[in-house]
């Protein structure tokens, strides 16, 4: 009697212990499933000449949209969405392998800091203290110097599912900046195709912070031609002018009756070569639109690429986007997929602060002291019609 009852324990626990096996691998398979849906996987973009190792992450989401960012500049290397027959192409111009990023970027998917776009001569005063930073371009600092945020190594790890967090430690005088500046930014990409960005930022000194993620988009996917077919709605009914080296004149110009009026979708090579001052300075579209409701999450931009059925919509807590259609590509470059990017192959949408902001008093403030946290938001948001 009791052998029996010890056999009948012993099958009991072994049916149990085998169920739970079944659940746990249930389990296991939903997470396995979960775990590959959700994981991040990473792999060698090759080595720096200084020998400094970088490496590729790849998150992809439920629909099969994948984002690929690497730890050197924080660049986005590649984003595969789906046409509106579902065939997932790349929609970010880039390099296939590290050293074209090394050598000859021009910005490329990278974040941009500490100061993204221009400021006047490379000079700015805080509390009566002049800085001058590098004068790389034109005169003038741009996108945070010779060594900006574009061309560090960020440390990234993993944080939730589908979810990078880059972080940088950017010391006081850096580039001519004042303050130690830590600065984390979030890549999450959602199952409903988002990209959300995040960037929070704090320092132990006074000191002026814009960043920005400078991808550089072409729906058509994988680059097939340029970006003139793509119909652009800008949600703003002023834009910043500049002069002959893109400094802002310090006015706010009403869009309307000229070819910087996208409040409603127009094709954006049906204006950028009409004869106009500002469109002469920018060699076309390469200007700040300045947004409403600075603070909160607000529609900034929406792009439609006709033929493939493509379509972004970008929101932000920034007050401003610059609208960049690609004027300094000229076909110098050769990219992924062997495409030679020629002139306007690419347009960036970048979610910041005015340009040149230290310099404008009646331009939104870029100053962060110690005890501040410098926030904002942008989402991306990629679909089809
Ligand atoms: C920004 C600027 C452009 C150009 C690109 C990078 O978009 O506004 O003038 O410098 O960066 O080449």
């Amino acid at each position: 009697m009791r052998a029996r009852l010890y056999i009948a324990i012993i099958c009991a626990g072994l049916i149990l212990s085998g169920s739970c096996k079944r659940n746990e691998t249930e389990t296991d398979q939903s997470n396995l499933k979960a775990d590959t849906m959700a994981a991040i996987t990473k792999k060698s973009f090759g080595t720096t000449p200084e020998g400094k190792e970088v490496t590729e992450f790849t998150l992809t989401n439920k629909r099969g949209v994948s984002l690929s960012v690497i730890n050197y500049g924080g660049i986005i290397t590649r984003l595969l969405v789906p046409n509106r027959k579902g065939v997932l192409e790349d929609i970010v111009l880039g390099y296939d392998s590290l050293s074209g990023y090394v050598k000859d970027s021009p910005y490329f998917g990278a974040i941009v800091g500490r100061y993204g776009n221009r400021i006047a001569n490379g000079k700015f005063t805080l509390d009566g203290k002049e800085y001058t930073l590098a004068q790389n371009n034109n005169g003038q600092h741009l996108h945070g110097g010779v060594k900006g945020f574009d061309k560090v190594f960020w440390n990234v790890e993993e944080a939730g599912a589908n979810t990078l967090r880059l972080t940088y430690q950017s010391k006081d005088m850096e580039e001519g900046y004042p303050g130690n500046l830590s600065v984390e930014v979030t890549y999450a990409l959602t199952d409903v195709n988002e990209l959300k960005i995040s960037y929070t930022a704090t320092t132990d000194k006074k000191t002026i912070i814009n960043l920005t993620q400078h991808s550089y988009f072409n729906l058509t996917g994988n680059a097939k031609r340029d970006i003139l077919d793509h119909e652009l709605t800008l949600y703003s009914d002023k834009f910043v002018p500049v002069t002959k080296v893109l400094i802002p004149t310090g006015e706010l110009k009403d869009v309307s009756g000229s070819p910087f009026d996208f409040r409603t979708s127009t094709a954006i090579g049906a204006r950028v070569n009409e004869k106009d001052q500002q469109l002469g300075f920018g060699r076309g579209y390469d200007h700040c639109w300045v947004l409403s409701s600075p603070d909160s999450m607000k529609h900034a931009a929406s792009l439609y690429e006709p033929v493939s059925g493509r379509a972004l919509d970008v929101y932000t807590t920034e007050p401003a986007i610059q609208f960049y259609c690609g004027n300094f590509l000229d076909g110098s470059i050769t990219g992924k997929y062997n495409v030679v990017y020629s002139h306007r192959y690419g347009l960036c949408l970048e979610t910041e602060h005015y340009p040149d902001s230290p310099n404008q008093k009646d331009f939104p403030s870029t100053e962060l002291s110690p005890g501040e946290v410098y926030q904002t938001q942008t989402t991306y948001k990629f679909s089809t019609r």
